[in-house]
């Protein structure tokens, strides 16, 4: 009787020992797929601002990242802020609603595509990410390529006055 109380008891911590690993290795794998990416900086992973602040028209600048940040029919595109023609900062003109170099003029619109002046391309872009954290993650390691002139995927008409006129002014 005692033999069949100690195998009893046996079995049960038995039981009680393996879900217990099983509650651990749960709660390790759960925390590996929930942790935040770890933001490195330029070069690599830029955690930037929730998705929903890349709504509508907005464009969201991302000073860590050199880029900016919005949102192409309904995806979120991360726009490298260096000029395709020689390098310089491009700013984005409010008042017309476009990105203008200030160096030699190009244009480009909301989306980043090539609009007008010497750049070769549109502008440059860098793959996005939403975390488990719930940020967008920019990875300005893997730079890719703007979209060659005559593939607008907005509307490229200014909406107002252009930066660069207003400057002159
Ligand atoms: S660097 Fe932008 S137009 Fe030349």
């Amino acid at each position: 009787m005692s033999e069949h109380i100690d195998r009893r008891n046996f079995l049960a911590r038995m039981w009680q020992a393996g879900g217990g690993l099983l509650a651990g290795v749960a709660a390790w794998t759960t925390w590996d797929v929930m942790r935040p990416l770890a933001s490195t900086g330029f070069g690599g992973l830029v955690r930037s601002v929730k998705p929903d602040a890349v709504a509508g028209e907005a464009v969201i600048e991302v000073p860590a990242a050199r880029s900016y940040l919005t949102d192409v029919n309904g995806e979120i595109v991360a726009l490298s802020e260096k000029c395709t023609h020689l390098g310089c900062r491009v700013p984005f003109c409010e008042s017309s609603g476009l990105f203008e170099c200030p160096c030699h003029g190009s244009v480009f619109n909301r989306a980043g595509d090539y609009v007008a002046g010497p750049a070769p391309r549109g502008m440059d872009r860098y793959p996005v990410e939403v975390a488990e954290d719930g940020f967008v993650y920019i990875d300005t390691g893997d730079r890719i390529d703007g979209p060659a002139p005559g593939s607008a995927q907005v509307d490229s008409t200014p909406k107002g006055p252009s930066c660069a006129a207003e400057g002159e002014g």
